[in-house]
């Protein structure tokens, strides 16, 4: 295997609306970016992935894009961008941005001319998009499928003008591209292709695996299968690749969700030419349990399968071995908090936090970091729905009253799950709004950031902020044996425990965790712990079987002859 850089970099995803406010208007900005820059580096971070900064209407915060040629004005200047750019290349860190390749804004010159028959453009670009004629059933106009977008509700709303409905898979603003329409394609790798002239290192693909569609428009509700991992999809990403991905010599992230073994190795094995690394969901719903309630889906929370997440890593593993590179995180900006969701975030806060920090990266792979994961943010508790932004709550909070849900469990379940929970305004000191900004921000600041902040941990040795940048800084220095190991889970069907060897060159690493909020017993069986010595976390003594307070942690290392 060839060893690349971007193996033994660590990434930190950046979620731009909420994590610097520099000119106090109450948005995240690029300049608050550059200004947080050295923060980042001491905390072992060399890449950093900034979510969608182009010009947009904001309906998704960005992913629903109406000039990719231009920087929102919320977030800056093209200048500034620029100035990042180069203050990274100083700090040696690398900078990769969003790619939203399946969907625009509504709002986008491209979608102006394609709904309008009287618009100039309207023969050029009408084709860019997805459109149907309506169905009559008993004379009534209706929808050409049945299909459920991704944020509730249907993706599909009409256009008067051409008396035709367009596709829309997430939000009706935001309007599927056609990618079997060549110059549409064309336009795209202009975009791609001016961004990396500014100097970007490469790119985060957003919703990769829906980007062909069966245009057959079979009926099937929700209809995922005809708009999500259809073959084709695997040909424009490597079309891309070997135009401009490959030859730049970019770094790619790409994201699909539910990737079976043969995909995994289509999008990041080493002779496939799509991404370098793949962002799925294996680990992150590993808690959903449907209850025969109105609520489905994320949204149905039940309890925590801790074996399923070793499984999907395991599996992960597995399926790329020699052939492909693997990627450790917890989660994004579209899932809750993990110390929320994995963690205890009341009663063992800071236990919680260090177990998922210690289990995390001691294992094999690039590691990403989520913004605020490093200080333990957490859920946000709104109790109004008013505070809420995101626009996937308004539609499912309302088909969950739809469904007769009450309003209280309906909002339960929203705080639970809902991806506002990780987009807070990242937690920088005790002063208002966190030191986030000096005004009110664009969501609600969590109401915690004075217990948890940056600055209160900066300094604490024992603080969640430094356990990060151990851990971090230790798996980069010992890269041979860490980033490059074979993992081994140990008791892998256990729903309690997360314990496993990572395999090195010449050190194994032992991890040994309670997953849970009570005192657990581990039995570690037939493993061979002679010559295992602490190393990091929370006890001493190894021994076959041992009791566990909540969330205790440690890892053991091993010299190998
Ligand atoms: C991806 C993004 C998500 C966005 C969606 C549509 O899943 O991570 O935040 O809403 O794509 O662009
Ligand atoms: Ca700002």
């Amino acid at each position: 295997m060839e060893k690349k850089w971007w193996m033994t970099t660590t990434i930190y995803q950046i979620y731009l609306r909420s994590f610097y406010d520099s000119n106090n208007d109450g948005i995240g900005d690029i300049r608050g970016v550059t200004e947080k820059l050295e923060y980042l580096k001491e905390l072992g971070i060399e890449t950093i992935w900034i979510s969608p900064h182009y010009d947009s209407p904001m309906d998704d915060n960005g992913y629903d894009v109406r000039d990719f040629y231009k920087i929102s004005s919320d977030y800056g200047s093209l200048n500034d961008f620029k100035n990042l750019i180069r203050k990274a290349k100083e700090l040696e860190m690398k900078v990769l941005i969003d790619l939203v390749l399946n969907h625009t804004s509504d709002e986008h010159p491209w979608f102006q001319a394609a709904k309008n028959p009287n618009h100039p453009d309207f023969d050029k670009y009408h084709d860019y998009y997805i459109w149907h004629k309506p169905r009559y059933i008993n004379g009534e106009r209706t929808k050409p499928t049945d299909w459920v977008s991704w944020f509730g509700g249907p993706t599909w709303d009409y256009n008067e003008a051409t008396d035709e409905y367009y596709l829309h898979i997430f939000s009706k603003k935001m309007p599927d591209l056609n990618w079997r329409n060549q110059d549409m394609k064309n336009d795209l790798y202009d975009i791609i292709t001016y961004w990396v002239g500014i100097g970007v290192d490469g790119f985060r693909v957003d919703a990769a695996n829906h980007l062909e569609k069966d245009w057959d428009f079979p009926n099937g509700k929700p209809g995922y299968e005809y708009f999500s991992s259809l073959p084709k999809h695997h040909e424009y990403i490597k079309e891309i690749a070997e135009k401009i991905f490959i030859p730049n010599n970019l770094l790619t992230l790409g994201e699909s969700g539910g990737a079976t073994k043969q995909e995994v190795i289509k999008y990041v094995g080493f002779d496939s030419n799509e991404f370098n690394l793949l962002i799925h969901f294996g680990h992150c719903w590993a808690d959903t349990e449907y209850t025969g309630e109105a609520i489905t889906g994320k949204w149905s929370k039940g309890k925590l399968r801790v074996s399923d997440i070793k499984k999907s890593y395991a599996h992960q593993y597995e399926i790329l071995d020699q052939d492909g590179w693997n990627l450790v995180y917890w989660h994004n900006h579209d899932q809750p908090r993990v110390v929320s969701h994995y963690g205890n975030d009341q009663l063992y806060h800071h236990e919680s936090a260090k177990m998922l920090a210690i289990t995390l990266y001691f294992m094999p792979g690039t590691a990403i970091v989520y913004q605020g994961e490093e200080i333990g943010m957490t859920n946000v508790l709104y109790n109004d729905i008013s505070d809420f932004r995101d626009v996937e709550v308004f539609t499912e909070y309302q088909n969950m009253l739809n469904a007769s849900v009450s309003e209280s469990r309906a909002l339960q379940a929203i705080k639970d799950r809902c991806r506002d929970n990780a987009r807070t305004p990242m937690q920088w000191n005790s002063q208002n709004h966190g030191g986030f900004s000096k005004v009110e921000p664009w969501i609600k600041t969590n109401f915690n950031y004075d217990e948890i902040n940056v600055e209160k941990q900066d300094d604490n040795p024992d603080s969640i902020l430094n356990i990060y940048r151990f851990i971090l800084k230790h798996r980069v220095e010992d890269a041979k044996n860490i980033i490059f190991g074979k993992i081994e889970f140990i008791n892998i069907d256990d729903n309690e425990s997360y314990c496993y060897i990572n395999h090195g060159e010449d050190v194994d690493y032992l991890v040994i965790a309670n997953f849970r909020d009570y005192e657990i017993e581990i039995n570690l069986g037939d493993t061979d712990l002679n010559g295992f010595d602490y190393f990091y976390g929370d006890f001493i003594d190894l021994k076959k079987i041992m009791k566990l307070k909540p969330y205790e942690t440690c890892c053991f290392t091993k010299k190998l002859a």
